[in-house]
């Protein structure tokens, strides 16, 4: 009797395991998606935003934005955000100095323009005016002129001069390029015809 009890309890048993096994199954593996193309088109509100964020932490406003005086230094004039050089402003008494390489600087008041061994250079308008800034840039020439270094994007074209830092920028994803054309095409066109580079032979003439 004592047998047949024990037998009883362990095919109880059995029982109890091979049903638990069969109902759960194997666990399923969890779904992870790691396809990042799976991520969603961003809108041309998002674009806008992150262009905005970039072109802020890479220091376009720097060069590219007339300034404004303060206690602090000079800051970029918001009227007059990314307008590049303004034309028509004289320049500072000249450095001849820097034509000699490692003296080269950035020109006050507002460091639009700079003079090196390149001459003296002029930061471009970026604001969407058509005559005067990038209002007939698509994305395919911004991004070809920030990867090639090439003005206008031209594969024949003259390069772009320093200190414009463009090899840092041709690093960017197109994504993020242009996200940053996004946000350039955004802003309030300013009509302001930068002057055209001055070479380092005009430099060496003047007073
Ligand atoms: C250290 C100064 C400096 C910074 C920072 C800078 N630029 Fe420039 N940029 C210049 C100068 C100077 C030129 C004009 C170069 C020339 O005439 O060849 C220029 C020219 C350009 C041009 C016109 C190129 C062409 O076809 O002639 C574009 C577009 C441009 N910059 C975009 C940008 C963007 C976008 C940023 C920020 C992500 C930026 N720059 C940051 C100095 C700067």
């Amino acid at each position: 009797m004592k047998k047949f009890f024990a037998l009883l309890c362990l095919s109880i048993i059995v029982c109890i395991i091979l049903f638990q096994s069969s109902c759960s199954g194997p666990v399923p593996a969890p779904t992870i998606t790691t396809d990042s193309t799976a991520k969603k088109e961003m809108s041309h509100g998002d674009m806008v935003a992150r262009g905005k964020y970039l072109v802020t932490v890479a220091g376009c406003n720097d060069c590219h934005s007339p300034k404004i005086m303060t206690a602090q230094g000079p800051v970029p004039d918001t009227t007059k955000l990314l307008s590049g050089h303004p034309a028509n402003s004289p320049l500072p008494s000249m450095y001849k100095n820097a034509l000699k390489p490692g003296d080269w600087i950035l020109l006050g008041p507002d460091l639009t323009s700079a003079v090196g061994p390149w001459g003296i250079s002029f930061t471009a308008n970026l604001t969407p005016d058509t005559a005067t800034g990038l209002g007939a840039w698509t994305d395919d020439v911004f991004i070809k002129t920030l990867r090639t270094g090439k003005h206008l994007g031209q594969s024949g074209g003259r390069d772009i001069l320093p200190p414009m830092p463009w090899p840092d920028f041709a690093a960017a994803t197109d994504e993020d390029l242009k996200a940053i054309f996004a946000y350039l095409k955004a802003l309030p066109a300013i009509s302001n015809k930068v002057p055209a580079p001055v070479p380092p032979t005009e430099v060496a003439k003047m007073k």
